[in-house]
């Protein structure tokens, strides 16, 4: 694959960064039967963080589920289990999920601004709108309309920035009210940075107007162009930028072959039922939208055998294919990238020993290049 082919659209002079998915649901990244050698609890996720950091990882994402369905059995809760691993590391940075419904931004903004205090400010949060209904009727709380779950979801965000930077913070609106609220302590500066996910319309144009980063499913570099041009358009306008992370499944091994018998394993051995299931939830949350499209709209079976497209990004292949393809994505915008593995321990640590210093490499061959061109 080309390296060349697009016009460098983001800051060329910042390397890309790298953030792993925390396994704290069970079942791994991918509904499939083939063996995984990832665990859900804590003792594993701390010496998966710990290999992490070693290894060149910047961030570390954890996700947010109630409830069981399509594979993730037991689920523990992101913003503690991010604790957790905080206090057992020193330089990752910890992506704690938060759905707007069950968390009010009151309680969650004093949360993270806790958490910011104790740890140096390495907590961040990721503001996820919500996919799945039967989990909201199961604890109780409405299910919203697609463009009405985003319009809550942007009302969240402004008040958590709110809460955080200023005092006798005022809010009004629809879904969220504040009256003269000083929030102390606050978190360190720079405050948290918001993250949030999701690629339809309402999505990308809340991220847009709010958000620090967005972070989308898997997709090939010239689908996720068509993404990043709209977001960074919409946000000039608004007078803001917005960095962009992007899902990868990682698979690396020492020849392509392998790596694609692993991913083709993987696919023969998901579970049809469970995916299809999945993608029947999936795809209804978003036709739900005005335009009837969503994250996963165009997701085939192979596709949603990992549960955000991360297959799609193609990061399966030799180190140094690996490698050119990430700059590939950098080449059209993308400021990280977002890893799921299979066994989490053992390929967070090959990514770190074969693939980051080769990314560095390319890296660094190119900025010289592109000095010149200015
Ligand atoms: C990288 C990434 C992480 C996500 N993490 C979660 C999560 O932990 N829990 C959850 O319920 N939804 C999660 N989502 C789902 C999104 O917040 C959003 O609800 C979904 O992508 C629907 O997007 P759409 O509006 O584009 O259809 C995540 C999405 C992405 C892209």
């Amino acid at each position: 694959m080309s390296t060349t082919q697009y016009a460098s659209t983001s800051q060329e002079s910042e390397p890309v960064k790298f953030a792993y998915w925390v396994p704290n649901v069970s079942g791994g990244l991918v509904i499939s039967n083939i063996e995984q050698r990832t665990h859900w609890d804590l003792d594993y996720n701390i010496k998966l963080a710990q290999i992490a950091e070693q290894s060149g990882f910047d961030y570390a994402l954890s996700q947010i589920r109630f409830t069981a369905g399509y594979g993730a059995e037991n689920q523990h809760e992101p913003v503690s289990f991010s604790q957790a691993l905080l206090h057992n590391t020193t330089k990752l940075k910890l992506i704690a999920a938060l759905l707007p419904g069950p968390w009010n931004p009151a309680v969650a903004a004093k949360q993270i601004a806790s958490i910011s205090q104790y740890t140096g400010g390495r907590i961040a949060v990721n503001v996820v709108s919500g996919w799945f209904r039967g989990e909201f009727t199961a604890i109780g709380e409405p299910w919203l309309d697609h463009d009405e779950r985003y319009r809550r979801s942007e009302e969240f965000i402004r008040a958590l920035r709110g809460i955080w930077s200023e005092d006798n913070f005022t809010f009004r609106g629809d879904f969220y009210r504040f009256t003269n609220y000083s929030l102390k302590p606050k978190p360190l500066q720079p405050l948290p940075e918001i993250f949030q996910g999701g690629s339809s319309r309402a999505a990308r144009d809340m991220a847009s107007r709010v958000s620090d980063w967005y972070f989308t499913n898997g997709n090939t570099p010239d689908e996720i162009k068509k993404q990043i041009d709209d977001i960074r358009a919409k946000a000039k306008a608004h007078g803001r930028t917005v960095k962009i992370g992007v899902n990868a499944f990682g698979i690396a091994r020492d020849t392509e072959a392998e790596a694609r018998a692993v991913v083709a394993e993987i696919i023969a051995k998901a579970n049809p039922e469970a995916v299809n299931a999945f993608g029947h939830e999936v795809k209804n949350a978003g036709a739900a939208s005005p335009e009837g499209q969503g994250n996963w709209a165009k997701s085939t079976f192979e596709d949603l055998v990992q549960y955000n497209d991360g297959f799609r990004t193609n990061l399966i292949g030799t180190p140094q294919q690996i490698a050119e393809r990430i700059l590939a994505l950098k080449d059209v915008g993308v400021d990280l990238v977002l890893l799921g593995f299979l066994h989490f321990q053992e390929d967070v640590d090959y990514f770190g020993k074969h693939v980051f210093p080769l990314v560095r490499e390319l890296e660094a061959r190119r900025a010289p290049r592109s000095q010149a061109a200015e």
